[in-house]
């Protein structure tokens, strides 16, 4: 989905894909950007490496002048964005069956 116009972020351990998130310009200036697909492996979940990630990802915008960048968050993840430093905005909704929040973070 959007993949060859995306950006595409992996934490790799000993050549196995362990974690990954992808990064999506949404506005023909490139201010604005949509982080998707976040997810690390299940096991290893909780140790640090979402939020390797996201730094490494937010460490990128800065590069390329990226100054917003917005999420569909799951219910469950919201802390953890939260924890990133996104904040909540506009009203909840459900995507494909799952309650999220609107999330965004200016750089
Ligand atoms: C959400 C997800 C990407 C977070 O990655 P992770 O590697 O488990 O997160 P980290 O270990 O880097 O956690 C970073 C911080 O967020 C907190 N956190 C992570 N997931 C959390 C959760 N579900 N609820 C509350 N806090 C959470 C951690 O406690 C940690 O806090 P600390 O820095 O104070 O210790 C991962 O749990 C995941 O893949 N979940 C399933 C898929 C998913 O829901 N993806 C998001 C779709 S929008």
């Amino acid at each position: 989905m959007k993949d060859e116009h995306s950006w595409h972020f992996v934490a790799v351990e000993e050549h196995r894909v362990i974690g990954c998130v992808v990064l999506f310009p949404i506005d023909s200036e490139g201010h604005k950007a949509q982080l998707m697909q976040m997810a690390v492996e299940s096991e290893l979940q909780g140790k640090g490496i979402g939020k390797l990630l996201v730094n490494e990802l937010l460490k990128f915008c800065n590069t390329q002048g990226i100054k917003e960048v917005v999420c569909h968050s799951r219910e469950n993840a919201v802390q953890f964005y939260l924890q990133m430093g996104f904040e909540v905005y506009d009203e909840p909704f459900v995507e494909v069956g799952i309650p999220h929040s609107h999330m965004r973070l200016f750089l």
